[in-house]
């Protein structure tokens, strides 16, 4: 078991140091023996949202907007964790705490929430928008809100903490930047969510390989009358996270941090703890702590790629998505690929607010004219003209297998579901070309029939719909996904050739 940790953690791309948040192509070699070069992954700005009802900002000048837009930066922050572990409650209290929710949405919500014998659910609600979430308590699909803190505007994803729901999750936190994970330090539910099949686990795993570089790890409930603010307990949970952590691939030292909140008090989150409440705890309040967090900025300059994750009619076809590298600007012309649509830039929103350029990490809506809604599909990607996104039938991958169904063996016929960027599309391993040695790294000369869990191996994949992928040592985050099974990970890889 130990084992297949450490190799899960070679595969999941060890966090690279950035020189100033500049990325170095030179550094992304790709090397078939060795997986842990790093992905830089980027930010500067942006959110998604609704509708693009804008208004249309005065623009004087592209470079005044470039400006603007540059004051304060933007991330994508996903609330991943065990069911109930508190995701969607945090979520909601920050944005009450930031001023975004008045006091009688609040007494609203304490009420429905008690009509539905959900009485401490209330500030859940803020997140949990869909009468099926509230009613069960749970989150279905991933919820998104925005906040600001003195130097960042953020995009909160909270994602479901459910297994049945790891689909959406993954769908979640491939659009972040930063991942908060939420812990729950009440008696029993730390442990729950943390035993093997608990999705605090599978979620850091999901995580790591997804493009997530850094985490917040918040142990929340800590209000809670078995936790009541023990430093204990506190550190039981760090102590057992960090090397789990580690073996998922985390510098715990660079890329992670600890702090006790309490999400349905509000504690810890915007001001800092009182002594008088917790003596030991000396560190920064969630808000401080998101503010610091430092991720390298993607290359404004690379060719546009924009995964789409949502699209809808309005005033034309509007589609929604991150955008993973280049710069998109009013006017330009683009493809939306596969299928070679041939579009022009009409109006590009971030938040309520329409803009004239935008750049890596920007969550936007894009209005679109030469393309029908109908003939967009989630998956589909925005892309330059003079250097489109490739398209494929068939790849060659880097796999790690995490855990098969039954101990099931992995060979030439075996079919799962792939999710690459946005991406969801059944598959089938056609071949396997090579196994890796998770020790050495080096390839083994034997020819390779079948693998069991924990290989890393060498093999061909195919879908039976046209995708866009992207080398990983290209595009790292158009070329990583996941396979998965009934509703299971079973593993993680990265493509090599196309
Ligand atoms: P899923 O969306 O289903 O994965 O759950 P979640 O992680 O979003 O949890 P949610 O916010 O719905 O909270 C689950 C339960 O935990 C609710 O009853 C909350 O009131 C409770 N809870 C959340 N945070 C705290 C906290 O800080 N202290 C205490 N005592 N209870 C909390
Ligand atoms: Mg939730």
């Amino acid at each position: 078991m130990v084992d297949l940790e450490e190799d899960i953690r070679s595969l999941q791309l060890d966090s690279a140091e950035d020189i100033n948040g500049v990325v170095n192509p030179e550094d992304e070699k790709p090397d078939v023996d060795k997986m842990d070069e790093d992905p830089k992954q980027e930010v500067q700005a942006q959110s998604v949202e609704a509708e693009p009802k804008a208004k249309v900002k005065e623009i004087l000048s592209v470079q005044d907007e470039e400006d603007e837009q540059m004051k304060k930066r933007h991330l994508n922050v996903v609330f991943i964790g065990h069911v109930d572990a508190g995701k969607s409650t945090t979520g909601g209290q920050i944005l009450f705490l930031s001023g975004q929710v008045d006091d009688r949405t609040i007494q609203k919500y304490e009420k429905e929430a008690k009509d539905k014998s959900r009485e401490s659910w209330y500030m859940a609600y803020i997140m949990d928008t869909n009468e099926e979430e509230r009613v069960k308590g749970k989150t279905v699909e991933v919820g998104r809100a925005h906040f600001e803190t003195d130097t960042t505007r953020f995009t909160i994803l909270d994602a479901p903490g459910h297994k049945s729901y790891v689909p959406n999750m993954i769908s979640g936190a491939s659009q972040a930047d930063i991942g908060v994970l939420v812990i729950s330090a009440r008696k029993g539910e730390f442990e729950t969510g943390y035993e093997r099949g608990g999705q605090t686990r599978e979620h850091v795993q999901l995580a790591k390989t997804l493009g997530v570089t850094k985490l917040l790890v918040v142990v929340n409930k800590m209000d809670d009358p078995t936790v009541n603010w023990s430093k204990e307990r506190y550190d039981e949970i760090e102590s057992k996270m960090i090397p789990f952590l580690k073996q998922s691939g985390y510098n715990v030292k660079k890329d992670v941090s600890f702090l006790p909140i309490s999400g349905l008090m509000g504690l810890n989150i915007k001001t800092r703890l009182d002594k008088s409440l917790c003596s030991w705890w000396d560190g920064p309040c969630l808000f401080e702590s998101l503010d610091s967090i430092e991720v390298p900025m993607g290359d404004p300059k690379s060719p546009f790629r924009m995964p789409i994750i949502d699209k809808f009619k309005d005033m034309g076809t509007v589609v929604m998505g991150k955008v993973e590298s280049g710069t998109i600007r009013d006017g330009d012309s683009l493809l939306i690929m596969p299928n070679k649509d041939h579009v022009k830039v009409v109006a590009i929103y971030i938040d309520e607010n329409r803009v004239t350029l935008a750049g890596p990490g920007e969550n936007l809506r894009v209005r679109l004219s030469g393309v029908e809604e109908e003939d967009i599909l989630s998956g589909f990607v925005l892309s330059s003209a003079a250097n489109p996104i490739s398209t494929v039938t068939e790849f060659v991958a880097q796999l790690q297998i995490l855990e098969l169904l039954d101990n099931a063996i992995f060979t030439a016929g075996y079919k799962a579901v792939l999710h690459v960027h946005s991406v969801v599309e059944e598959c089938e391993i056609v071949e396997l070309l090579q196994q890796i040695d998770p020790k050495t790294r080096k390839p083994i000369k034997k020819k390779v029939l079948f693998v069991k869990n924990g290989a890393i191996v060498l093999c061909r994949v195919q879908v039976n719909n046209v995708i866009c992928v992207e080398k990983f040592s290209d595009f790292p985050q158009l070329g990583r996904f996941t396979l998965r099974t009934e509703g299971k990970t079973v593993a993680v890889g990265k493509i090599t050739a196309l």
